[in-house]
């Protein structure tokens, strides 16, 4: 089958034939109809993991799936041969990835079915950010007339959390540069948005709309002891970057480190809402699976919300 692998960390990703994997017990052979790119790949392919998780090579890269299931294995509950599906292929080793023709998931885990009224190339941009976007508001916890900061809320994950944000009736506020970055934000939902310029002075604009501070961040992006410094007393911050409450020493201010659980439950709730219109799948740009080196370099500059990878 058509992948898109690396030899060796770090190196540049090249689409290349590889073996076609086969279902082992408890696992689906999903027939890949897109794919979309996260950070989690170009961490990867920049060597950064090394020591972290074993890497076997040739190593097919790629975290989120959407496509038809071919296959089952032994033991398989709740999956047939020709469903749709979608999901985020989650392994203990790196190298049996979604960026390619075929993947192997766990059928427990990481995999929902595709529901009638989602197309299948947004269900393959739902998986990793979606879930990292509900794990995160879900763990902050806005109130309805509460202030969120969602910072990187250009990015895919980010795009997502507003909306998810703004639906639980909280005030939004979100980064986002001047023109088309501004646009795009305040495009994602019907609920107000204020956008603020992360290049510019953001303490003193942030400020401006919430002089007593902030309830809730959601740090996707951006400097973390900046962002803490917003929040009001007693306020909560939400990060899938690493941050740790015994990092903070800002007291009376709790933090939730976000590991995306790309639970079957959690991504049938994201299917559904995006199924029925309440969640906007933020897809920018398509690459063919050929093309899959330039929706890496495309990430890598900055496209706005999801990069898919289509294939053939
Ligand atoms: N812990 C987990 O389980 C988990 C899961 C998913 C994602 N993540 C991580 O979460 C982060 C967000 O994911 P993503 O997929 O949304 O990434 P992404 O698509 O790269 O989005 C990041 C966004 O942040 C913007 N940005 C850059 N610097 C900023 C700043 N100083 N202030 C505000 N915004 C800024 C970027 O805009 P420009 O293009 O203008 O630079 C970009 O639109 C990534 O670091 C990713 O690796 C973690």
């Amino acid at each position: 089958m058509r992948a898109l692998t690396l030899n060796e960390v770090p190196s540049a990703p090249a689409v290349a034939e590889v073996d076609a994997p086969t279902p082992g017990a408890g696992e689906l052979l999903v027939k890949v109809a897109a794919s979309s790119v996260n950070g989690f790949d170009l961490s990867v392919t920049s060597g950064r993991l090394e020591g972290m998780m074993e890497h076997r090579f040739p190593l097919v890269l790629g975290m989120d799936f959407a496509g038809t299931v071919e296959a089952v294995g032994e033991g398989v509950d709740g999956f047939a041969a020709g469903e749709a599906v979608f999901g985020v292929a989650m392994k203990p080793f790196l190298g049996g990835g979604a960026l390619a023709e075929y993947v192997t998931v766990s059928a427990g885990y990481g995999v929902a079915h595709i529901p009638a009224g989602l197309d299948v190339k947004d269900a393959s941009a739902l998986g990793l950010a979606g879930t990292a976007a509900a794990n995160s508001v879900e763990a902050a916890a806005p109130q309805k007339g509460e202030t969120v900061l969602v910072s990187g809320a250009t990015g895919g994950v980010g795009a997502l959390a507003v909306q998810l944000a703004a639906a639980r009736g909280a005030r939004v506020i979100a980064t986002a540069r001047p023109g088309t970055e501004a646009d795009f934000v305040t495009g994602l939902t019907d609920a107000d948005v204020t956008v603020v310029d992360y290049s510019a002075d953001l303490d003193a604009q942030v400020r401006a709309v919430a002089p007593e501070g902030i309830d809730v961040v959601l740090h996707l992006a951006g400097d973390a002891s900046q962002l803490v410094g917003l929040l009001r007393e007693g306020g909560r911050i939400a990060s899938t970057l690493g941050l740790t409450q015994e990092t903070v020493k800002t007291g009376g201010v709790t933090v939730h480190p976000i590991m995306a659980d790309p639970n079957p439950k959690t991504l049938t709730t994201l299917a559904a809402l995006a199924a029925d219109g309440e969640l906007r799948v933020p897809v920018t740009a398509t690459f063919s699976l050929e093309q899959a080196p330039e929706a890496f370099a495309a990430f890598r500059t900055g496209t706005l919300g999801k990069i898919t990878v289509t294939c053939p």
